[in-house]
């Protein structure tokens, strides 16, 4: 990471690449590569991208969060989340863009009542999320970080912009743009032209102040 912008063409051999809206494990590896953490948790772990890279650079210890069966059924809005790690990443879910749980999405037989990718009224998604990154923010030692990718939504011709809209918590370190590339709607033919597709992402690492 040598500046603010950040670009990864290729998503490389971590996770599954089926598993629609999953990140780069390059982008993982690039922020465990800078801050070097002991203790390492990720959630939204999805399909496994920062397990992979995690084992792949030696971190034996390193705990991955999900709904899903695959990370245990965790369910961050009321689970107790592991305390004292010192990086934690993030990648929710991009408002219900990309349905997660049930029949004809991504995992599970049906919608999880729990799973934020079915929370179709935006104020309550952004609660939610308050929520999570809130217990997020409790869980880390001083002197911690989190990590946390996050997208912009249009839709019906409005624009979301998430990251305005959550409750910050610690310290802004870095905002770093992240450049979007193979996404499904990168192909999709627009009726009109009038606005301009997002094709970038945020990743926003905030850091927790040490107790003085
Ligand atoms: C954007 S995906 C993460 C993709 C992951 N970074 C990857 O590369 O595979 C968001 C994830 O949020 C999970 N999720 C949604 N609501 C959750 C909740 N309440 N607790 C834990 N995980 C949740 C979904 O199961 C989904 O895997």
């Amino acid at each position: 990471m040598n500046n603010s912008i950040l670009s990864y063409p290729v998503r490389g051999p971590y996770g599954n690449s089926k598993y629609r809206g999953n990140c780069s494990g390059y982008l993982i590896r690039d922020i465990l590569d800078f801050y070097q953490p002991i203790n390492f948790l990720e959630c939204f772990a999805g399909s496994g991208t920062g397990f992979d890279v995690a084992r792949e650079l030696g971190y034996t210890n390193s705990i991955h969060l999900d709904l899903n069966d695959h990370f245990g059924n965790f369910n961050l809005l009321k689970d107790e989340l592991p305390k004292g790690a010192d990086l934690v990443f993030s990648h929710p879910p991009y408002w219900d863009i990309i349905q997660y749980s049930g029949k004809n999405h991504v995992w599970g037989d049906k919608p999880h009542k729990d799973d934020l990718s079915h929370i179709h009224d935006y104020n309550e998604f952004i609660q939610k999320l308050n929520v999570i990154n809130k217990r997020i923010f409790e869980s880390i030692i001083p002197g911690g970080r989190h990590a946390i990718l996050l997208g912009d939504v249009r839709k019906k011709g409005k624009y979301y912009s998430i990251i305005k809209d959550i409750t910050w918590y610690g310290e802004l370190e870095a905002h770093l743009i992240k450049v979007q590339h193979n996404t499904r709607s990168k192909n999709k033919k627009y009726n009109s032209y009038n606005f301009i597709p997002i094709a970038h992402e945020h990743l926003l690492i905030f850091k927790k102040p040490q107790i003085r």
